[in-house]
C-alpha cells in the first residue's frame, strides 16, 4: 500500500516512531494508503524548524515584494495539478470530483490575492500630540503559527489559512485531518519544488489528540487557525488561551435556509437541495434548516422531496453522481444516529431516513418535515444529508427561529421583496446572509461566524491582519528628559 511520509524542514521523512495508520476510501469502505502517524517529537521538530525558518534564511531574507511573487508563482503552480489535487481529495474524503476540482481550481485564487497584498503591508505615522517624540508603526508576522484542518475541504479551507499567513511573512506547521491527510502532504511537496524555502510548510500528520494537542501546546508557536467542530474549537480555545496565543476558529453551524411565500420557489427547492445535499451535507455551511412559510409549505416540500428524491448516489469520481458517501465510518453513524433521534422526537419522515444499500458509507437524502425549532434535529450538527423543515407564519416568527440557535455561521434568504431582503440581513445574527442564493463564498468576502461558529473572519483584506501584530517605535527628537516618575 502507498505510504505518506511526514513533511519537515523541506523533506519527507518518517515519523519519529516509525508508525504508521491506515486512510481509506469512503466510496470502496476501505483503506487506500498509510499515512505517517506523527508524534509530539515530530511537532517539536517541525516547529523548530518553522521557527527557524522565520529568522534566518531565504524566507526571512525575502522582500515584501519577493515573498508576493512567490505566493503569486505557487499559485500558478497549484493551477497546474488541479486534477491530481482533486483526484486524491475524492479517494480521501468521497465527495464528489466535481465538488472537489472545483474547490481545488478555486485555490490558487487565495495564492494570488493574498500574494498581491504581500508588499501592501503598511506601518503608519500617527499625528503625535507630543512635541519633540516621532512615533511610527509597522505590522510584522505574528510568528510560527499551527493551522489545524478538517477533512471535509482539506485544501481549500488550508488555503484559506496558509496564503495569508505566508502573504504576512509568517511559517506554518499543518496538522490536517486524519481521515484527509494526502492532499496536504502532495501540496507541501509542489509547493518546496517551485522554490518555497525548507522549514516554512510543514506538515505533521496524525491524531487531533496527540499531534493536534501538541502543536497547540508548544510554546513557539504564536498562532492557532483551525477549521472544525465546535467541541474540539473549545478544547483548542482554552489550551492556547494559557499562552496567550492568537486563535482564529471556524466552527460549525445548523444554518437556516428561509423561504417566503413570495419567493420564486423553483429556485428556492434548487437552493435548500444545494443547501443541504451538495457535498452530502458535509460542510460547516450546510442549510440544515429549512424554514417555509406556513402558506407555501406543503407546495415546496412536495417539489423538494420530488428533486432530492431523484438525486443520483454513486461514484464521487463519476461526473453525473449527485450524492457521494460520508467521508468517515463515525460519521456515518452518527448521521444515522441523528435520523433515529429525528423520529424518536416526533419530526414526520418525508424523505430518505436509511443507509443506501450499495456498499461504501452511502445515506439516503433525508427530509424530516414537522420539526419544532427546539428539538435536537433543529439545534445540533448533523454534518450530513438530513434536513429539517421548520414552519413559520411571518418575518418576525421566521427571525425568531432563525436566530434561536447557538450557531450563526450562515443563513439563506429566499424572496422577491427587496425590502424584506435587507431587513433579514440586518436582524439575521450570522457571519454570512445569503439572498436568493446560497452556499457561494471568496477569497474577497469576509468569512466566519456569530456566537458558537467561531472567531475571527477568513477571506478578504483584513483577514492577513490576522496574521500580523502591530509594533509602535517611539523616537525622542528632542524633548527633555525629566521627572523619572512622571508618564510623558
Ligand atoms: P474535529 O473538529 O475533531 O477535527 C478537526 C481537526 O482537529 C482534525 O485535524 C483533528 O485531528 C483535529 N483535532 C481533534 N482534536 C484535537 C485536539 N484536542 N487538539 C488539536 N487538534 C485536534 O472533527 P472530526 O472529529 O473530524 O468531526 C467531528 C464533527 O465535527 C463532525 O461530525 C462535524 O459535525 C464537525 N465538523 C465540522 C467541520 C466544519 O467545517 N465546521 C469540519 C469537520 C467536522
Ligand atoms: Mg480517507
Amino acid at each position: 500500500m502507498q505510504r505518506y511520509e511526514l513533511f519537515i524542514d523541506g523533506e519527507s521523512r518518517k515519523a519519529v516512531g516509525d508508525e504508521w495508520f491506515p486512510t481509506d476510501n469512503p466510496y470502496l469502505g476501505t483503506p487506500w494508503a498509510e499515512i505517517a502517524k506523527g508524534t509530539g517529537r515530530d511537532v517539536d521538530d517541525a516547529v523548530r524548524a518553522a521557527h527557524r525558518a522565520l529568522h534566518t534564511g531565504p524566507w526571512a531574507e525575502l522582500t515584501a515584494s519577493a515573498r508576493g511573487a512567490l505566493l503569486h508563482r505557487l499559485g500558478d503552480t497549484i493551477a497546474g495539478h488541479t486534477r491530481e489535487l482533486a483526484e486524491l481529495e475524492v479517494r480521501d474524503n468521497g465527495k464528489l470530483f466535481t465538488e472537489m476540482h472545483g474547490q481545488v481550481a478555486y485555490v490558487p485564487q487565495w495564492f494570488h490575492y493574498y500574494g498581491g497584498l504581500a508588499d501592501k503591508i503598511e506601518g503608519t505615522v500617527p499625528p503625535l500630540d507630543k512635541k519633540g517624540y516621532f512615533a511610527y508603526t509597522k505590522k510584522e508576522p505574528v510568528g510560527v503559527v499551527a493551522v489545524i484542518t478538517p477533512w471535509n475541504s482539506p485544501l481549500l479551507l488550508l488555503a484559506w489559512k496558509i496564503a495569508p499567513a505566508l502573504a504576512a511573512g509568517c511559517t506554518v506547521v499543518v496538522k490536517p485531518s486524519e481521515f484527509t491527510s494526502a492532499s496536504t502532504l502532495e501540496l507541501a511537496r509542489l509547493l518546496h519544488e517551485e522554490g518555497l524555502p525548507p522549514g516554512v510548510f510543514n506538515v505533521v500528520t496524525g491524531f487531533g489528540r496527540d499531534v493536534g494537542a501538541a502543536l497547540v501546546e508548544h510554546p513557539l508557536v504564536r498562532k492557532v487557525s483551525f477549521t472544525g467542530s465546535d467541541a474540539t474549537g473549545r478544547r483548542i480555545n482554552e489550551s492556547a488561551a494559557r499562552d496567550f496565543k492568537h486563535v482564529s476558529l471556524e466552527l460549525g453551524g445548523k444554518s437556516p435556509n428561509i423561504v417566503f411565500a413570495d419567493a420564486d420557489l423553483e429556485a428556492a427547492v434548487n437552493g435548500a437541495v444545494s443547501g443541504i445535499f451538495a457535498a452530502t451535507g458535509q460542510t460547516c455551511i450546510a442549510g440544515s434548516r429549512l424554514l417555509v412559510q406556513q402558506d407555501v409549505h406543503d407546495k415546496v416540500v412536495g417539489r423538494l422531496v420530488e428533486l432530492a428524491g431523484t438525486a443520483r448516489m454513486g461514484d464521487p469520481m463519476d461526473e453525473n453522481t449527485q450524492v457521494g458517501p460520508i467521508t468517515t465510518p463515525a460519521q456515518y453513524a452518527k448521521v444515522l444516529d441523528y435520523i433515529g433521534i429525528a423520529q424518536q422526537e416526533g419530526a414526520r419522515l418525508a424523505l430518505g431516513g436509511r443507509a443506501a444499500d450499495r456498499g461504501g458509507w452511502f445515506v439516503e437524502p433525508t427530509v424530516f418535515t414537522g420539526v419544532r425549532n427546539s428539538m435536537r434535529i433543529a439545534q445540533e450538527e448533523v454534518f450530513g444529508p438530513v434536513l429539517a423543515v421548520i414552519p413559520f407564519k411571518d418575518e418576525d416568527e421566521a427571525v425568531e427561529i432563525a436566530n434561536d440557535s447557538r450557531y450563526g455561521l450562515g443563513a439563506g434568504v429566499w424572496t422577491s421583496d427587496i425590502g424584506r431582503a435587507f431587513r433579514m440581513a440586518d436582524r439575521i445574527r450570522s457571519g454570512t446572509v445569503w439572498v436568493n442564493t446560497y452556499r457561494t463564498v471568496s477569497y474577497l468576502a469576509p468569512f466566519g461566524g456569530f456566537k458558537d461558529s467561531g472567531l475571527g473572519r477568513e477571506n478578504g483584506i483584513a483577514a492577513i491582519t490576522a496574521y500580523l501584530d502591530d509594533k509602535s517605535v517611539w523616537i525622542n527628537t528632542g524633548a527633555p528628559t525629566g521627572n523619572p516618575f512622571v508618564l510623558r
